[in-house]
């Protein structure tokens, strides 16, 4: 039986690691906290500011961000739709998409299930993996996905921030595109802390209980 489940969680994290090495290089750890709110409201107003232009994520609507982040649907609006929007509309590409994928050569994809598909820390370790292939002349590609149509949108955290910012600002998107992938992980999280909690008190009650029965027994 252990045997059994030693040899499971072997298969598991070689195919893990094969899944990382895919693009020929280790995966950097985002470190993502789901439970860290501010980084997810950063998150947002990071994808609106630098992803929205070719990116949706159609199957995100406005007022559900602004439930699970914490914010009015005022607040929504003014922070990541620039007052364009109703809080009841998908969160859709802004830009032309047919003219961006005739100037990129590809239509950027909807990036709602990406962390799904290939995990936050891909997305931080592509959105940092950016190298300018000529110095200074703003020719970039990237470690994860060579000869990658998307441009470095993140080019001004590369020239004129350091490690740190630049990194707090791809976890912070990690976070986000994380968070949009799977919503309910955030509602799954901390059901969990509230059922543990209700079995420590539900522990103590019946423990009592059970101390007031047997004490006329003994
Ligand atoms: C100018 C348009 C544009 C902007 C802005 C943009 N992207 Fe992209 N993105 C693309 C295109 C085009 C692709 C497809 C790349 C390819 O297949 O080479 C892409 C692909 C991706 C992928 C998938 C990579 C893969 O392995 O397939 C991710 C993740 C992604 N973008 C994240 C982001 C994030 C996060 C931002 C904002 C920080 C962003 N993009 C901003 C155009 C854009």
């Amino acid at each position: 039986m252990a045997k059994g489940f030693v040899a499971i969680l072997a298969g598991l994290l070689i195919s893990l690691n094969v899944w990382a090495g895919e693009h020929g290089q280790p995966l950097e750890k985002a470190n993502n906290d789901l439970r860290d709110k501010a980084s997810l409201q950063r998150g947002a107003v990071l994808f609106s500011n630098y992803c929205q232009a070719c990116h949706s994520i159609k199957y995100m609507r406005y007022n559900r961000i602004a439930r699970d982040l914490g914010w009015t649907d005022d607040e929504v609006v003014q922070k990541i739709a620039h007052g364009l929007n109703k809080p009841t509309d998908a969160v859709l590409a802004r830009g032309d998409l047919k003219a961006i994928s005739k100037v990129l050569g590809t239509t950027p994809p909807d990036l709602s299930l990406m962390a799904r598909r290939k995990g936050p820390d891909y997305i931080y370790s592509f959105l940092l993996g950016y190298f300018e292939k000529d110095p200074n002349k703003g020719v970039w590609d990237n470690h994860y996905l060579p000869g990658t149509a998307m441009p470095n949108v993140l080019e001004d955290k590369y020239r004129f921030a350091d490690e740190k910012v630049r990194q707090q600002t791809a976890r912070d998107l990690a976070n986000f595109l994380e968070y949009v992938g799977e919503p309910i992980k955030l509602y799954r999280q901390s059901l969990g802390w509230k059922v543990l909690l209700f079995l420590f008190v539900f522990f103590i009650i019946a423990y009592l209980l059970k101390k007031e029965y047997w004490r006329d027994v003994k």
